[in-house]
């Protein structure tokens, strides 16, 4: 497998994305602690709209099995959703579920979407990290792109505040050829975002409210907890700390 192109492995790898759908199957009854921050940042764009304005249009890209779009609108129904995923076999999951009936869906890369100028706001929840750096600037610069002037671009993904920039390859049961996972400064990724167009970036690092039981030794990468001195409960991935963060920026007038 090419080093570039871990992400394409992973949504063509049959086996492991009927394994990980499953996994998503428990959070679209009970929603995930960090799409709960996610719907809030939603929400908090949302009260500052005029609603004579009309419906605002929300693109979930990476959207799996189309769990945060299921709670978005039934959270926030004043937005016209779409999914979008690379992997045709989610998003048959998603036009067969009754209760995402009137999202459209549509299969998309997110390095190259068609439209332009269209969405108030775009999500890219748990997707990047597997990018490297040449797949995260063209993402970015196709989301400025597919952004209205003034939209927002809400991420979810994996950005620390050290000057430190890893690479790691985590070769696993569900990957044993290697998945690729990038933990980026902030400092970076706001270069690259400003260079796509888009301003005012804040990063709100993410732990967790609640423990989650420690991952089973089978070999299951299952996120877990592990409290820290201070309090806060830190989710891990095996031998692993995450340091998972939502990242919100404004596209440019
Ligand atoms: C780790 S899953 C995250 C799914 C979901 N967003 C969530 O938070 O649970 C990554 C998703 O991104 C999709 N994906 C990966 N590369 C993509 C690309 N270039 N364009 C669109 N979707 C992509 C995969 O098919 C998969 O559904």
């Amino acid at each position: 497998m090419s080093n570039d192109f871990s992400y394409q492995d992973y949504v063509t790898n049959k086996t492991f994305l009927d394994e990980y759908n499953a996994y998503q199957a428990k959070y679209a009854k009970q929603i995930r602690e960090s799409d709960k921050v996610l719907i809030g940042l939603v929400s908090d764009i949302l009260v500052k709209v005029d609603p004579g304005q009309g419906k605002m249009r929300l693109l979930d890209v990476g959207c799996s099995t189309g769990n945060l779009l299921l709670h978005l609108k039934r959270l926030v129904p004043q937005l016209e959703l779409t999914g979008g995923d690379l992997a045709d076999s989610s998003l048959d999951e998603c036009r067969a579920n009754p209760e995402l009936q009137g999202v459209a869906f549509e299969v998309m890369d997110v390095l190259n979407l068609d439209r332009i100028a269209y969405y108030d706001i775009v999500t890219i929840n748990a997707v990047l990290y597997m990018m490297e750096d040449e797949q995260f600037e063209q993402a970015l610069g196709s989301v400025a792109r597919a952004l209205k002037p003034g939209g927002s671009i809400i991420v979810f993904d994996f950005f620390h505040p050290y000057p430190q920039d890893l690479h790691l390859l985590e070769i696993s049961k569900s990957h044993p050829a290697g998945l690729r996972l990038r933990f980026r400064p902030m400092a970076m990724a706001e270069e690259v975002l400003t260079a796509a167009g888009f301003e005012k970036p804040v990063f709100r690092p993410f732990t967790l409210p609640i423990d989650l039981p420690p991952s089973g030794s089978d070999g299951d990468l299952i996120t877990y907890t592990v409290p820290a001195a201070d309090g806060r409960k830190l989710p891990f991935r095996g031998t692993l700390f995450q340091p998972w963060c939502h990242l919100s920026a404004i596209k440019t007038h």
